[in-house]
């Protein structure tokens, strides 16, 4: 059957720590080599990775296109707009189509039904790199930087600042999943939807102050609040900015508590410049792990893990 990674659960929980194990045992193997040469067993030797953007992208586009070379393959890259289905050729057609010319399908689009309708009609893996209901591949980036930083994942407290959006989605699934509890602090309007919250299976939950969710946690997590290149929008900003992760707040979690953001980040808004830039944000090797989470992704997507 054709492994399909839409969203954490496609693979379910066993799979996502095989995957985590070997990011980190391949990261670790291939630790001081330059960028762009091939692990040394290359296992996606002679495979082709299309990918099909209808929204801006820098951490995915570029951490995919590496990810497929380090494994020994190859990518083509797509905006949406500049393809057929920019002028209404349909989903179905070109998973057909793309089917016959490469060997796994990326897409990030607004719409999830699109992803969902290209693995109906794909015969090739396709993988979610964003979509307006969740964003897997970001959460199992994070998912490694916290391990990664000494932290296993069962019984931790995970607490989020922001709005109810699709990052937050993949985060209480994987909270479901990984068995740790995840407390969205959201303020009202912008609560994540029930269905959202039930991907928790119990371990998530939603509270209306900053400081309940932040009390005791080991990891803080926000995004951006205003999309980049959105008009500033003001009444959202205004409602949003008593849940601004700042010193103040980080010093509520445990000391050794962590910040982490999935970027492109707003200094000022959802996180001061002094929390995100000092020394318990962990941003870069999380923005780095995107590429070694993506290779185990694209490697269970082939049956290799
Ligand atoms: N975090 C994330 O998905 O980044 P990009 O939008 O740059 O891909």
């Amino acid at each position: 059957m054709t492994r399909h990674f839409l969203d954490l659960s496609d693979a379910g929980p066993d799979a996502v720590a095989a995957m985590l194990a070997d990011a980190l045992e391949r990261k670790a193997a291939r630790a001081g080599w330059p960028k762009g040469r091939p692990d040394a067993d290359a296992p996606l030797a002679g495979h082709t990775l299309a990918m099909i953007f209808e929204k801006n992208s820098t951490r995915t586009r570029v951490s995919f296109d590496m990810a497929i070379r380090q494994l020994g393959g190859t990518s083509i890259v797509m905006d949406a707009g500049s393809m057929q289905i920019g002028r209404g050729e349909s989903i179905a057609d070109t998973a057909r189509v793309l089917s016959g010319y490469v060997d796994a399908i990326m897409i990030r689009t607004d719409d999830h039904e699109k992803v969902v309708e290209m693995a109906n009609y794909a015969s090739v893996p396709v993988i979610n790199g964003l979509t307006d209901a969740s964003h897997p591949c970001q959460i199992m980036a994070d998912l490694l930087t916290i391990i990664e930083a000494g932290k296993p994942l069962p019984g931790l407290k995970v607490a989020w600042l922001g709005d109810g959006n699709n990052v937050l989605a993949s985060i209480m699934e994987a909270a479901g999943l990984m068995h740790f509890d995840v407390v969205a602090a959201c303020p009202q309007g912008y609560q994540p939807s029930d269905a959202d919250v039930a991907r928790g299976r119990g371990r998530a939950r939603v509270v209306g102050t900053a400081r309940e969710a932040v009390e005791g946690a080991d990891i803080l997590v926000t995004d951006t609040w205003i999309s980049m290149g959105q008009s500033h929008a003001e009444t959202k900003l205004n409602a949003m900015l008593p849940f601004q992760i700042d010193t103040a707040l980080m010093a509520q979690a445990k000391p050794d508590a962590k910040f982490l953001h999935c970027l492109p980040a707003h200094r000022g808004e959802e996180v001061t410049p002094e929390v995100i830039d000092g020394p318990q944000s962990l941003i870069w090797p999380e923005a780095e792990n995107r590429l070694h989470a993506q290779k185990s992704v694209l490697r269970w997507c082939f049956g290799q893990i």
